[in-house]
């Protein structure tokens, strides 16, 4: 049986980015965020039972005799066997690296080829391996294993990311499949960390044992399970067709499997994805209210638990279409902030999730790539038409969206209750680079405690489940390796954040983990010539080229390498996260 879903089509849209895109104007922020000062404030009684209305099934995309322009990487796609081939038969050559299209599958397999871009002549190629973990949790086995690949196979180094995982670098082709199914049997994996598809689900890393961060947790975890993918290919690549998966939970696998408004390929071993994937990756986070250490404007999908007067979770606020990569001297592409699309039941939203995925896999741009974000898709249609072609998807209207208190930016450093006896210790990691005696340190205390730590989207650790009884320990270890309270770091670094960039990133155009050092002292510099205190911080962020791997147009002050120690600068951001920022200039760094 076929389905009328498959077509990679954009047809419905013209081609020319000109006419498609809207010209660039900074970040493009939000006008209709109703923001209260109250926690809770609602238009609806909980008890109202969620609009159901005859709704048509899908529009399908328009079908012409001409094929429709594809750009290589879906090609690479359509011919892979589902993320396979030519991957499964180029790891096992004998050259240190891979061909052009296992380049592009190994990213679904979480993993990017790099080679060391500070050494000349030939390359030297290794592998950067990405982990997922909703919600950034990592359960202590898995900790130390990371920690002993890094040592073992990688530059000796972790990178605890924006996104709430671990990035190991270094990785050589003949010890990809050893490190690969290493991380896999001692519960970790690192399939859809890269590629078209859903990415790592943020959500609050605290381990707060309230209701509301619990629910969090819990959706963050069934929504980055309804998106893994489901043909095997990860497994057939790196453990030779074992299935190591957990056990789903029955509502994750009746919302994958419900058709009913025509969001699945009912025959195809990828149910919500199908042969292409989607158009480019995707990310979500969930929130609760007033807690944005996730960013939540930045995500394509931004999910926030809505709750009654006693605390009870009943619903979500949903945002779609953010997204931070545009491309310089492109004025089509541009960053671009979440809009409000709705509040659906709490019951529906793995339903709603999978409406608005299947809007991007079948509507989002499949030709050029530097368009292929929902966000375009956004801008161009309008979210009211985005909104009712993703009820088609959804099978109901959403309901209005529900006024939420302010943002907060919350970083969950220092020392605070679990809320179940217990404590947790934020510790701040600068850019989230754990290495030398730090590293040690870190296994020492996390594996004599037995810790579980959580991955903050802040590149930052929390250590969690500790007894009262062990923090002062704690305390003078951590410190005696430069691990410190909050209040003896300075506020510019416990807010800063870069990228990697160079020596690894391919993309990187100019400095941006190895370049943050020296920039923050001269902040702090100028801010002592001009007599800001101290405590007058502001939020930087840099990366190393437009792709804005660390958010940097979210933050106060935005670096964003243009060329050979040069930066454009970004300005304008709030220390929440909630406002466009505008491009200012550029600035030459001193070349330090
Ligand atoms: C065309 C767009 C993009 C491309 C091709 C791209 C590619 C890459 C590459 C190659 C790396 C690995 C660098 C390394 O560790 O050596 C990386 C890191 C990363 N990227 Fe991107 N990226 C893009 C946009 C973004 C955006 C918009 C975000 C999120 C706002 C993002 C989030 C991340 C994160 C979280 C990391 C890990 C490094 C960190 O901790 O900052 N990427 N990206
Ligand atoms: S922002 Fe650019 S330089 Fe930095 S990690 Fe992302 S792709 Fe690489």
């Amino acid at each position: 049986m076929t389905t009328s879903f498959g077509s990679a089509t954009s047809t419905v849209i013209p081609n020319d980015p000109k006419i498609r895109m809207q010209s660039f104007t900074g970040l493009k922020s939000l006008h209709s965020i109703a923001l209260a000062r109250n926690h809770r404030v609602f238009t609806l009684p909980f008890s109202a039972p969620s609009v159901i209305r005859a709704v048509s099934t899908p529009v399908k995309p328009e079908t012409s005799t001409t094929e429709p322009k594809r750009s290589k990487v879906e090609i690479f796609k359509e011919q892979s066997n589902f993320i396979r081939y030519p991957l499964n038969e180029e790891i096992l050559t004998d050259t240190p690296n891979i061909n052009e299209a296992a380049t592009q599958l190994i990213k679904f397999h979480g993993s990017y080829q790099q080679y060391n871009r500070d050494e000349r002549g030939t390359r030297s190629y290794s592998f950067m391996l990405r982990t997922k973990n909703p919600g950034g949790k990592v359960p202590n086995q898995l900790y130390l294993t990371m920690d002993d690949l890094a040592d073992q196979f990688g530059i000796g180094t972790l990178r605890l990311t924006t996104r709430q995982t671990f990035q190991l670098h270094g990785v050589l082709k003949k010890n990809l499949k050893t490190v690969m199914s290493t991380i896999i049997k001692n519960m970790g994996s690192t399939l859809g960390a890269c590629g078209d598809l859903n990415r790592n689900v943020l959500a609050p890393a605290a381990p707060l044992m309230t209701k509301e961060c619990l629910f969090a947790q819990e959706t963050a975890d069934n929504i980055a399970a309804l998106l893994t993918p489901q043909s095997g290919f990860y497994y057939d690549v790196w453990v030779d067709g074992e299935r190591i998966m957990t056990s789903e939970p029955p509502e994750v696998v009746k919302a994958r499997n419900d058709n009913s408004h025509k969001t699945n390929f009912p025959d195809s071993p990828e149910p919500i994805y199908g042969a292409q994937f989607l158009p480019r990756k995707f990310k979500i986070a969930v929130t609760v209210p007033t807690d944005n250490s996730v960013d939540i404007l930045t995500n394509d999908i931004g999910v926030v638990v809505v709750s009654d007067d006693n605390g009870e979770p009943r619903g979500f606020n949903i945002y779609v279409g953010g997204g931070m990569g545009r491309t310089h001297r492109m004025e089509a592409t541009f960053p671009r902030l979440g809009e409000p699309l709705g509040y659906v039941p709490k019951e529906d939203i793995l339903y709603a999730i999978k409406a608005i995925v299947a809007t991007q896999r079948d509507h989002g741009r499949r030709d050029d790539r530097r368009y292929s974000r929902m966000k375009y898709l956004i801008s161009s249609w309008g979210i009211e038409k985005f909104k009712t072609v993703v009820e088609q998807y959804y099978g109901k209207k959403f309901e209005p969206f529900r006024e939420l208190p302010e943002w907060e930016f919350k970083s969950y450093l220092g020392w605070h209750e679990q809320g179940d006896g217990s404590l947790f210790c934020g510790l701040h990691v600068d850019n989230g680079r754990v290495g030398g005696k730090m590293k040690k340190t870190l296994r020492e205390v996390i594996e004599k405690y037995n810790l579980n730590v959580r991955i903050t989207p802040n590149q930052n650790i929390i250590l969690c489940d500790i007894r009262s009884a062990w923090r002062r320990p704690i305390t003078t270890v951590l410190a005696q390796a430069g691990l410190l309270h909050p209040k003896f770091v300075d506020p510019l670094n416990l807010t800063a954040m870069a990228c990697p960039a160079f020596p690894l990133c391919p993309l990187a155009i100019t400095e941006a983990e190895r370049g943050i050092p020296d920039i923050l002292k001269r902040v702090r510099s100028v801010f002592e010539k001009v007599g800001l205190k101290y405590n007058d911080s502001v939020v930087i962020r840099i990366t190393g080229c437009p792709n804005g791997c660390a958010r940097p147009y979210m933050a106060e002050l935005g670096l964003v390498g243009d060329g050979p120690n040069s930066y454009q600068i970004w300005l304008g951001g709030t220390p929440n996260q909630t406002i466009s920022k505008k491009f200012y200039g550029q600035s030459q760094s001193s070349g330090s």
